[in-house]
């Protein structure tokens, strides 16, 4: 039984095939936290939850009941920690009732327990069949305010993963304001010897991974710009000092929305500490009227005592199976030439067709026309919004170009900002109220444009009949979604103004209405997110997009940061990553074409570069490049991945392999950063059955699984500065 109620002592008890996750209704009708960690079996837990010999200064609950012990929150570990009534701690739920003050204080009332998930409506989220995962759904009220609270957590069994998301409903006939609310709540007894990991960046270096201690006092990760950003993810993972890839306890959370959000971990005084994930309060402000509910995104809490590595990789799964939907969820996605770094804006029909024509002679699968090939868009200074063919720029119009990349055997896949309006566009100069503004003040512009206000209906309208007449005039099998500045003066024409503060969190709704429109009425599109490179790489975006643009550098070598960091929580099936031109546009890098293909390979593989250019012998080193990502894509996408040298270590070298469920396949990349005067590279493999024999096809070497796993490869050649290897061995017994 995943998820038990033991009505003695009024313990819940979450269980998956490895963790177990434990909390309590105490006498008074508080929930109380006892235990997050690795799987134990069946027994009383309720030792952990009164904090015996506190402060009298402690604030205690104001009515006594007899027989029950003098209850304090401020010592307790609360379960959903609430605002304003003695739990001192960052709080989750902080609700302005109609007295205009902010105390909230919630206790049970009943529970629910049954198979499967249910949805989130209007919201992204995993999903699960029946016999998949079990779901506990506790009712809790705020009495004083008439807040009816539902805590939901699913855990998924196999997988060793669990969500949790949280809704309040307004059962009184008086308004009500919620502050902050936020999707999950984590009290550990006991964190002193833990860091926190978190992925910071900005444009074109996203997602860097970065580890400390946690320190008493809070610590806090966080996106006020409308989006989860390129600045820092909504991922959070604290783990053991001592937890490397392979060893120690590991706890990952991730949120799954676009929007501002927060993730924070405070150490109180006694060593403990609250984890928090949600929706970021500032800028947020939601009136709810008497009746109506409001429901947060969904966090998914992962822990492993596998170590780093073994939390990625049930993210992965997770996100592979229960998250990304629809028929490229399992299906070979095509390999992708996109004609940006080739052209930028600088191109015609004949020049993108000259492009189509050399891929399609290499086994590259899709073409993708970038930005500029619709309205007055010569530069990034113009007609975003404007989603009408450029028929002077495409003669013959977009459907005589896609039918001749298909003449190829090629899709066709095109660019749209549609969040977006250029300041000089025909959008803008017919509806300057679409754009989000505030009264009065001039609006911000960055890359010349402005942000749409995805929160009104006639604005989603206008797109989804913009993309639909586009998709419907011409054979298009693939979007990319880019997203290219973030919000500024946030307010909206349509609504009043106590209703403001719920424009970012509309924003994002909106937003997901519209691409669960547009999906439904293309069930075969491929959406790829992208956001300036990867500045909204969120697990939202998989539900919708099984790929997302990873960054705008595309020089390999920054890139091994970037994947790495990105793995953390991200299946590498998710990671839009191109083989480009060199010296590199970013970075002014000269690295192997061979490194490039490597790296871009462990992502969803693509061209970015003018191929018509390649030399014969680049061109044949392309084509061998296809026929391997083909050969090795289940491989990649579906096995599980191993990260064995971090490029953040020593900086001289990384390596990383995919091992497939049934461990009869691994495939190794290895990457010179530095090469020095070293001529021996010894990497050490993982997740290999240490009782079998693997051959390296490359080499014709066999090895046991113990030998590759304990004393490593050892590569005999002096490698220079950002070469590369990859092997495959293959199991012999
Ligand atoms: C963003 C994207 C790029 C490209 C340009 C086009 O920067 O990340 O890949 O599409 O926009 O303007």
């Amino acid at each position: 039984m995943a998820i038990q109620f033991i009505s003695a002592t009024k313990i819940f008890k979450l269980d998956t095939n490895k963790t177990s996750y434990i909390l309590q209704v105490n006498g008074y009708g508080y929930l109380l936290h006892h235990y997050y960690g690795a799987y134990i079996p069946d027994s009383e837990m309720d030792y952990l939850g009164y904090t015996v010999g506190h402060s009298s200064f402690s604030p205690g609950v104001p009515c006594w009941k007899n027989g029950e012990p003098y209850f304090s929150k401020d010592v307790s570990r609360m379960e959903y920690s609430c605002n304003g009534c003695g739990d001192f701690r960052g709080s989750a739920l902080s609700i302005i009732r109609s007295t205009g003050t902010a105390d909230t204080d919630i206790r049970y009332v009943s529970h629910k327990i049954y198979a499967g998930k249910p949805q989130i409506v209007g919201l992204p989220a995993t999903y699960a069949a029946a016999d998949e995962a079990t779901t506990l759904e506790i009712l809790c009220i705020d009495e004083a305010s008439g807040a009816e609270v539902t805590l939901y957590y699913t855990v998924f069994e196999a997988l060793g993963a669990m969500t949790r998301h949280v809704s309040v409903k307004n059962t009184s006939d008086k308004m009500m304001n919620i502050q902050r609310i936020f999707s999950t709540c984590v009290d550990f007894h006991d964190a002193r010897d833990m860091d926190l990991i978190h992925l910071y960046g900005s444009w074109a270096m996203e997602r860097k991974f970065e580890r400390i201690p946690l320190m008493h006092g809070t610590q806090v990760i966080s996106s006020k710009r409308g989006a989860s950003s390129a600045m820092h993810n909504p991922f959070i993972a604290v783990c053991s000092h001592d937890a490397t890839e392979e060893y120690g306890d590991a706890y990952g959370f991730n949120l799954v929305y676009s929007g501002n959000f927060v993730a924070s971990a405070e150490m109180d005084t006694d060593g403990g500490a609250r984890v928090l994930m949600g929706i970021n309060p500032e800028g947020f402000n939601w009136k709810l009227e008497a009746g109506e509910s409001f429901t947060t995104p969904e966090a998914v809490m992962v822990y492993s005592n596998e170590g780093i590595g073994g939390m990625s990789r049930i993210y992965h799964r997770l996100y592979r199976n229960n998250l990304c939907r629809g028929e490229w969820k399992n299906t070979r996605r095509p390999i992708l030439i996109n004609n940006w770094e080739a052209t930028y804006f600088n191109f015609d029909e004949e020049k993108l067709y000259d492009i189509a024509k050399t891929a399609s002679e290499l086994g590259i699968e899709m073409f993708v026309m970038d930005d500029g090939w619709f309205g007055d868009r010569n530069t990034d200074k113009s007609g975003l919004g404007d989603w009408f063919v450029n028929e002077s720029k495409l003669k013959g119009g977009l459907g005589k170009l896609v039918d001749r990349v298909n003449d190829l055997g090629m899709k066709f896949g095109i660019w749209f900002e549609p969040e977006m309006v250029s300041k000089d566009s025909n959008l803008f100069r017919a509806h300057p109220e679409w754009a989000l503004q505030t009264p009065n003040r001039p609006m911000s512009i960055a890359r010349a444009q402005y942000v749409l206000d995805m929160s009104r209906a006639d604005v989603r309208d206008y797109l989804f009949d913009c993309i639909s007449q586009v998709l419907d005039n011409a054979n298009i099998a693939y979007i990319k979604w880019d997203f290219n500045r973030n919000l500024t003066e946030v307010g909206s024409a349509l609504l009043d103004a106590d209703r403001q503060g719920e424009v970012f969190h509309r924003y994002v709704l909106g937003l997901y209405e519209l691409l669960e429109r547009i999906l439904n009425k293309y069930p075969h599109l491929i959406i790829e997110g992208c956001s300036s490179g990867g500045g909204r790489f969120d697990p939202a975006w998989l539900y919708y997009a099984p790929q997302s643009w990873t960054s705008d550098d595309t020089d390999a070598i920054e890139r091994l940061d970037i994947q790495y960091g990105t793995s953390m929580c991200y299946p590498v099936s998710s990671m839009g990553s191109h083989v480009s031109a060199c010296p590199n546009h970013q970075t002014n890098r000269t690295t192997p074409l061979t490194t490039r293909g490597h790296v871009a390979m462990s992502g969803t593989f693509g061209y970015e570069l003018d191929l018509t250019k390649l030399t014969d012998e680049e061109k044949e080193i392309v084509k061998g490049q296809c026929d391997e990502y083909r050969k090795y894509y289940d491989l990649i996408n579906k096995g599980d991945l191993y990260r064995l040298i971090s490029p953040w270590k020593d900086r001289t070298r990384c390596a990383w392999s995919f091992v497939s469920e049934d461990k009869n396949e691994v495939l190794l990349t290895y990457v010179v950063i530095r090469g020095g005067i070293y001529d021996r590279h010894y990497v050490r493999l993982n997740g290999l059955d240490e009782n079998r024999y693997y051959r390296n096809v490359q080499t014709g070497q066999v090895l046991s699984g113990k030998a590759l796993m304990n004393a490593g490869i050892c590569i005999q050649e002096r490698l220079r500065d950002y070469e590369s290897r990859m092997y495959h061995f293959i199991s012999v017994n």
